[in-house]
């Protein structure tokens, strides 16, 4: 498929798509739909239930994503570099797949699984490094029809076994270790902590990395390099149906357990694929590079879908923007001649932090088009991204979606749309903002600020949340019946871009990653010496947000000042331990009380003010049980 097919080129074409998509959005998807490999076409474009949340895109199709992704490549791109992979050390081995090869390494992995008795709709963990292995497994699943849930490798093994256990996952992949800058991580010890409380696994497949010794355990774990060994490098692609999972991935919500949310296979392929050709506008010789891990959605939509899908150069990345030192990614960027770049605000304001001839020392001269994600990017940071290292020549597009949204839904199309700083812009072809008033009013009109829903399904749209219909029901479709609520606020500008504000719910977001503020307090509850925590955000340099943990201690375990920090950094460690540590709070303050209503309702409000310093600003406090709890509480901020 060219890459030109449905590919926006100028502002009007986006207008014209845009207004097709909704006034006939059955024929412009059939349009957009129409160059794939389908075993077979589609009966119903689309089935839509936005009080249900039961959408369908493409009912009745059969297809395999991955003869998507790489067969239909072969003939006219088979000797084209598919995948990239430069390793954490940069004087270590690079990788190079072209499709070709992918191809055949994705065939043999899909064989591994075979022979191990995987079977279409299985579910599949992963618990592996940034290594080619990774994105080979991943399409591999998606080969033989398993559904993968990719774990990222920084969660602890409880958060692991609670993943495992929801998916109720019969085969987990992992490695013997993984490298994150100058530490090595044994991964493999952390998936068997975690299948010690996981019955369903019955397999565990371990591709060698570090080369370090593992405990195999004996008529469970296999290594991978010696399954391959007699695996053949063809295999056929099962036909799947357009709704059939194709993954699940967990994401954090405002209760405290995290979700499944579930991705379907046409629905998700054509989103993939059409996002990333018109957001990204990529060309055939593009160099292309998400900084995202697969872990996160992001590197699952733009790391490995999206640019398969299009026949692109896709780079993938082991290590961390400050090693050897900070300027890494503008290293690695000369060394591959990258085109487009794509990162998260958090990357470039600690990059941000350190001195200027970090970037300045590298030409950076390939660079044509720079991406955002993940979280709002502050207008300074834009700024810097902007100069530094897109030298004024590259447009800057900051893309706003979500996992449950499978791609980007509100963004400028590099070089074709206007771009403004800490704004994303414009909504994509098929994607119906909307700002509605806490009571569900839509609010018309530009310069309006709301919370922001979405109108009419779009092939991504989550399908479900895995075992649990009714939880994606009452998250996303229950708060205002027939939208899907984004849970973010937003504002629309004089000229109707948008602009997102955060998240109006519990959940908070720590360099990019997502975490409810209960999912925190479960975890710190599990500290022997804790009665009881309430977790907020607050505005962090690097991080966007941090993590501010109030916790009122069991009587005895903490009397003098001096248990303080043994008490707090055990906390940590229980956070550490119950979900990784990308949680760790930022802040602990060791409190007698928490503000609460008499009906016992925390006040959150108040620890919101306090955790941003705003103590001279704090309200109304006389529904409070206990209203001294307040001045307490100011007075010991941290
Ligand atoms: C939440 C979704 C999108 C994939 C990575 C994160 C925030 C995401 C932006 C942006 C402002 C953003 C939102 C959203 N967010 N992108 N460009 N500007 N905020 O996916 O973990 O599902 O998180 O991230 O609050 O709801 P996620």
């Amino acid at each position: 498929m060219p890459l030109s097919h449905s590919r926006i080129r100028t502002f009007e074409e986006y207008q014209d798509a845009y207004q097709r998509s909704i006034d006939n959005p059955e024929q412009f998807w059939a349009d957009v739909a129409e160059p794939f490999t389908w075993r077979r076409k589609w009966n119903t474009v689309l089935k839509a239930d936005m009080v249900n949340g039961h959408n369908e895109w493409f009912g009745g199709a059969k297809l395999n994503i991955t003869e998507n992704c790489l067969d239909r490549h072969l003939a006219t791109r088979g000797n084209k570099l598919a995948l990239i992979w430069e390793p954490n050390d940069p004087k270590t081995r690079q990788i190079r797949y072209t499709y070709r090869e992918l191809h055949q390494q994705v065939c043999q992995f899909a064989n591994v699984l075979l022979n191990n008795g995987v079977e279409k709709g299985d579910r599949v963990c992963l618990y592996m490094p940034m290594i080619p292995q990774l994105a080979i497994a991943v399409l591999a699943c998606a080969r033989i029809g398993a559904v993968h849930s990719v774990i990222f490798a920084g969660f602890s093994s409880t958060a692991i076994a609670d993943r495992v256990n929801d998916a109720q996952a019969t085969v987990v992949l992992t490695s013997d270790g993984l490298n994150r800058g100058p530490k090595q991580i044994p991964v493999k010890r952390v998936v068997d902590e975690a299948l010690e409380h996981c019955p369903s696994v019955r397999r565990v497949i371990v591709v060698e990395h570090l080369g370090w010794p593992v405990h195999m355990q004996e008529g469970r774990d296999v290594w991978y390099h010696q399954e391959a060994e007699e695996a053949a490098k063809t295999c056929p692609a099962e036909e799947m149906d357009a709704e059939d999972l194709l993954f699940i991935l967990y994401t954090s919500g405002s209760t405290g357990k995290p979700k499944g949310v579930v991705h379907t296979t046409a629905g998700y392929m054509v989103w993939a694929d059409y996002t990333f050709r018109n957001v990204f506008q990529v060309e055939e010789n593009d160099i292309y590079w998400c900084t995202a891990d697969i872990g996160w959605v992001t590197g699952h939509s733009y790391l490995l879908y999206g640019p398969l899908l299009n026949g692109a150069s896709t780079l993938m990345f082991e290590g961390v923007p400050t090693y050897p030192d900070a300027g890494r990614f503008w290293e690695v960027i000369d060394k591959h001649g990258v085109t487009v770049f794509y990162t998260a605000p958090t990357a470039i304001r600690s990059l941000m932090a350190t001195p200027l001839d970090n970037v300045l020392s590298y030409s950076l001269d390939s660079l044509r088009i720079l991406g955002s994600v993940g979280e709002p990017i502050n207008e300074e940071a834009w700024y810097w991204y902007y100069t530094h290292v897109g030298k004024e020549r590259c447009p800057v597009i900051d893309t706003w979606w979500q996992t449950e949204t499978g791609g980007v839904m509100i963004s400028a199309l590099a070089g074709v749309s206007p771009t403004k700083p800490a704004h994303a812009g414009q909504p994509l072809p098929g994607v119906q903002p909307v700002l509605l008033t806490q009571e569900g009013q839509e609010i018309e009109g530009n310069d309006q600020e709301g919370y922001l829903a979405i109108k009419q399904p779009w092939p991504g749209i989550i399908r479900t949340t895995y075992g649990d219909h009714d939880r994606a029901k009452q998250t996303y479709f229950g708060p205002y019946p027939g939208y899907y609520f984004t849970g973010d606020g937003a504002r629309r500008d004089e000229n109707g871009l948008y602009r997102i504000i955060g998240r109006v719910d519990d959940v908070i977001n720590v360099s990019g990653h997502r975490f409810g503020t209960a999912e925190i307090e479960n975890a710190i509850n599990q500290n022997a010496n804790v009665v009881e925590s309430a977790v907020v955000g607050y505005p962090h340099d690097v991080k966007g947000q941090g993590i501010y943990a109030f916790v009122i201690c069991r009587a005895g375990a903490c009397d003098s000042d001096a248990d303080k920090p043994h008490v707090e950094a055990s906390i940590i460690e229980t956070v550490v331990a119950e979900i990784g540590k990308i949680a760790k709070p930022d802040k602990i303050q060791l409190v007698s009380g928490l503000p609460k209503t008499r009906s016992g309702k925390i006040m959150r409000r108040i620890l919101r003010k306090v955790a941003e310093g705003e103590t001279s600003n704090i309200g109304d406090v006389t529904t409070l049980l206990d209203p001294a709890v307040v001045d307490e509480i100011i007075n010991g901020r941290k």
